[in-house]
């Protein structure tokens, strides 16, 4: 079978480990797709710079990824940012490509720009990786309860605020010792801003309610106020009454309408939220026919994330393969949002 082409656009803390496994493990994914995954491209700033690491042939490395994307059949976007991640990925999907990205910034802001064109296109769009690193929860809330109705999906969302209240509560630490900990680890963004002060949650937290309740929730309609705030201090006293501080994403269904809020909550020690340890992330999910269901695992970091990124590559490229595409989302309920300050 001919090779099926694949264009990654950004090599870091991710994308090197997307590559790596690309060059590892060939053969099986060769497998399970059905033809194998041909790396033609990867698009980064700096192509002078060795990535050993990521397994790619230094003669693949380009700048030019607008020509790239043109040439793919599969478009992977770990680049981050709005711009150019915004224009190459609507113009992988006007040349025919299926597209997988991490990228939750750029989804909270112009995801139904996106999802349309994609749907238009007939390709898949798909972002696994976008929220909650590792733990498949996408997948579950747009499909698996498709039929079934979520009121409410609460948690732990973002790995390097956990990490560094976690650390905070563990060593008695300050805020900004354990953030440069939280970088090297790789699991903060490339701005750490974005994380600490919490627009990478709220990012999700659009994300998360636009699906689970069907509807469109943008970045910008989520409440958010991040853990700058957050004192050693407060830490301290919070433990001592069997509290524990966790920057916690709340979206929720009522008969009134849509709301969502990221902000720091004091959560019981003896509540699973309270036990969530380092980078992991913790959600629960709350449906009228289901009940509560929690998901739990690794929230951030290279090799996490690089498993969310290639289940959406295999899949997308078994729908190439078979004609096939994902569910769409251009088709959605125009529900209520609750003001901000209701929420
Ligand atoms: P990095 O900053 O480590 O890597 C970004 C890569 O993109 C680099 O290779 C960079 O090139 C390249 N790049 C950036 N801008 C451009 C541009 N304009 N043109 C060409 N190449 C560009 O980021 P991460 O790997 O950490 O994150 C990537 C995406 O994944 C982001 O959207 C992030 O939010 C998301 N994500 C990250 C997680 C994590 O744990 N790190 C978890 C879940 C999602 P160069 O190397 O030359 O600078
Ligand atoms: N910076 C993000 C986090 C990466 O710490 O959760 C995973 O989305």
């Amino acid at each position: 079978t001919e090779p099926l082409k694949v264009a990654l656009l950004g090599c870091g803390v991710v994308g090197s480990a997307v590559a790596r496994r690309l060059h590892d493990d060939a053969r099986d994914l060769a497998a399970r797709v059905g033809a194998p995954l041909q790396i033609t491209g990867v698009a980064v700033r700096d192509i002078t710079r060795p990535r050993p690491e990521s397994g790619v042939d230094a003669s693949l490395f380009t700048t030019d990824a607008e020509s790239l994307v043109e040439r793919a059949d599969l478009v992977v976007e770990l680049m981050g940012g709005i711009e150019p991640a915004r224009s190459l990925l609507l113009r992988a999907i006007e040349h025919g490509a299926s597209v997988v990205t991490a990228n939750k910034a750029l989804l909270g802001e112009d995801g139904p720009q996106l999802f349309e064109a994609a749907d238009a296109r007939g390709v898949d769009l798909s972002y696994e990786a976008a929220v909650a690193g590792a733990i498949p929860l996408l997948r579950p809330l747009r499909e698996s309860l498709a039929g079934d109705s979520v009121r409410r999906v609460m948690g732990i969302v973002n790995g390097t605020t956990n990490f560094i209240l976690d650390k905070m509560d563990r060593t008695g630490a300050a805020l900004d010792d354990v953030l440069a900990e939280a970088q090297q680890l790789g699991y903060a963004e490339a701005d750490p801003t974005a994380d600490v002060e919490g627009y990478d949650a709220r990012a999700k937290a659009a994300i998360l309610a636009s699906l689970a309740f069907h509807t469109r929730v943008a970045t910008p309609d989520v409440y958010c106020e991040g853990i700058m705030g957050v004192t050693a201090e407060d830490i301290r006293a919070a433990r001592k009454i069997g509290l524990v501080v966790k920057l916690l994403a709340i979206c929720e269904r009522t008969d009134e309408g849509v709301s969502a809020r990221v902000h720091p909550t004091l959560v019981p020690r003896s509540h699973p939220l309270g036990s969530v340890r380092e980078a992991f992330n913790a959600v629960f999910v709350e449906t009228e026919l289901a009940g509560q269901l929690m998901f739990y695992g690794k929230g951030a970091g290279a090799e996490p994330t690089a498993s969310a990124v290639l289940g959406d590559l295999v899949q997308a490229a078994r729908h190439r393969l078979d004609g096939g595409h994902g569910p769409g989302e251009s088709a959605y309920a125009d529900l209520p949002l609750l003001p901000i300050a209701q929420s």
